[in-house]
Parts: C-alpha cells; structure tokens; sequence
C-alpha cells in the first residue's frame, strides 16, 4: 500500500489530535484512500518538550530540514498567526507541496493569493478546519450550494466566546473566570485577545463570505465588536427578558452588496442560536432554493478541529492517488478555491 508522508507544523492542542487521529483511524483512512498515512517531520520550537513522541516522528525546530524533504506530500500547519506560517506555506506550495492548515488570520488575509500560488504549483491548499472547529461548513457551502444562490450566512463561529456566555449565563460565572477555563480547556487562541474581541469571528466570516458571495472582504471593511466590555449585569437583564446574549456573525446580501457584521447579538430564547452552548458553533446558510439550512458542531477544541484537518489530507490523498493514475489534477481543487471577487 502507498504510504503518503506527512509534515506537520506546530503540535499544540490542534497538532496532537491530528497526530492521534491518524493513528488511531489508519484503516479507515486505508479504506478510504487506499494509502496509509505517516506523518513523519514535525516542527516545534523546542524538540526537547516532545518526547513522549520521538520515537513515532522526528522532531525539529529547523524549518528547512522539514520542507526539504522531498518524501513529504502534504504539509499541515497548525501553528497559527500569519507570520511565519504565510512563509512557510508559500514555500512548501512552490515546492509543490499540497498543504493543509486550520489557519483563519492567515485565510482571511492572503487565502485567495495563496490559493493562486497553489493553482499554479499544481498543489492543492485546503482549510476546512480554518472556520467553525468541527463543522464542515466550507465543504458543504462549496458543494451542496454550487447551484443556489446564497443570500446569508449567519450564526454562532467562535467557541470561546460562546463558552464564555455560556458559562456566564447558565452557572454566573464572571467573564474571567470563564475565560481562563476556556483556555484551560482548549479553545482559546494562545493570546485569546482576537477571540473575546471578535476578530477570530470576523476572520471566519472573510472566509465564509469568500466562499457563500466570492466577496473579498477585509475584516477593515465591517464593524466587529467583542464580548471583552459585556458585564455580568447585561448577561442577567438580557435573561430577565428572555433572551440570551451570544456573539453572532452575518454576512448577507444587501443593496447590491454583501453586509458583514460581528457583534454581541440579543437571541430570543426560543430561537435555535439560542440553543447552541458551550463551545459549540452553529451556521445558518440562506439558499434562495433551499431556504434556511442549519449546521451545527463543535467550534474548537483538538479531536474536533483534527477531524476536519484529516478530512483535507485525506481529499488531499485521494487526489494525489487520481493524479497517480495520471487523471486531470486541477479538477479536484477547483470547487474548494473561493470565487473571484465580483467588485
Ligand atoms: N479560538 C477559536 C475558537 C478556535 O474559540 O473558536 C477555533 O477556531
């Protein structure tokens, strides 16, 4: 059986599940693909920090060692933030390296040029685990809306906000208190600022409009407002009312254009946003066929979020095997390349 080896860049919370899953879930990825999967490089800053993994991978901190390595195919980076992730993936593209990444600040700000230099390397780049944790949104707004036109996409896309809300909400927490668990737990970004802030949202919902209108929207471009300066009294009155605060994305059609918004929302309390707790997410995408169509999952956290990461290696595999058999190759990535933008 062909083995399709792997380098993987970062091995926090997101990386170790990854590693996990790929161990644990060889036959069925066997099945699948009809390759074995083995991730053999993975990059950490200190190598001496890894050891209960030395002898299953060979660790590194030197880049280069890892990308020019001319046995591996498909490159995953999980480190986050944009720079030196952009770097290293551009490299690994013009390598022709097919790469894998859960990167949202760095899809919102460059996804469309790197999906470019990816076309014209003949490599695959995919991100399903870039936007909503565990949903798989992007695949499905990709392939199941290919012929409706999509007139919103809306809902719940940060899973330590909504974690924080929850808890504040449901046990009265206070919103550090709450904070500080959702770190501990996982779901927080390393500095969790772009989290409680919105603008982990706002990157999701650059990506989301991307792909739900071909927009390229900036996250500069709409308002974005966080949960940091909700109090404990607002989360109680908004309940004494009947409702339930959560931090909700929108991007839809209007006059012409797309409006995109991040802001702390007021749900009533019979609506289905309102159900959606802990760090779950939860999207809405409006199809003028379809109607409202609703997806919901965990937003964070490891095995999560690897799920979607080995749902693109193994997209990324069954494509390198069609391309074995000398099958056209751009067929296969084109439907995940979002849209041009259209102004
Ligand atoms: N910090 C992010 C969140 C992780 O809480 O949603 C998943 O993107």
């Amino acid at each position: 059986m062909k083995t399709i080896q792997i380098g993987l860049l970062g091995l926090g919370t997101v990386g170790s599940g990854v590693l996990q899953m790929i161990q644990e879930n060889q036959a069925k990825v066997a099945k699948v693909t009809g390759c074995e999967l083995k991730v053999k490089r993975v990059l950490v800053r200190h190598p001496e920090n890894y050891q209960a993994v030395a002898d299953q991978v060979a660790l590194t901190s030197d880049v280069d060692e890892l990308l020019n390595d001319d046995d591996l195919q498909i490159i995953v980076e999980l480190m986050g933030g944009i720079h030196p992730a952009q770097e290293y993936i551009e490299a690994a593209l013009k390598q022709h390296k097919n790469v894998v990444t859960a990167n949202k600040d760095l899809i919102a700000v460059a996804g469309p040029q790197l999906s470019q230099l990816a076309q014209a390397n003949h490599c695959d780049l995919m991100y399903e685990a870039s936007v909503a944790g565990g949903i798989p949104i992007l695949r499905t707004i990709a392939n199941s809306f290919a012929a409706d036109e999509i007139t919103a996409v809306k809902g719940i896309v940060n899973g330590t906000t909504n974690y924080i809300l929850t808890q504040m909400t449901q046990q009265h927490w206070s919103y550090a208190q709450a904070l500080s668990k959702a770190q501990e737990l996982g779901f927080a970004e390393s500095d969790p600022t772009n989290d409680v802030t919105g603008k982990d949202a706002a990157y999701k919902m650059v990506i989301l409009s991307q792909f739900a209108f071909g927009t390229d929207v900036q996250t500069s471009d709409f308002k974005v407002t966080g949960i940091d300066q909700l109090q404990a009294f607002d989360v109680a009155k908004a309940q004494d009312f009947g409702y339930v605060i959560k931090l909700i994305g929108l991007a839809q059609v209007a006059n012409g254009g797309v409006f995109v918004e991040v802001a702390p929302v007021l749900v009533a309390q019979s609506h289905p946003l309102a159900a959606v707790q802990n760090e779950n997410n939860a999207v809405m995408v409006t199809g003028k066929a379809v109607g409202d169509t609703l997806f919901y999952g965990p937003g964070a956290g490891g095995l999560p979020t690897a799920n979607s990461v080995l749902s693109d290696i193994t997209t990324v595999t069954k494509n390198l095997v069609l391309q074995t058999n000398g099958n056209q190759f751009n067929n296969y990535h084109q439907h995940y390349v979002p849209a041009a933008p259209t102004d």
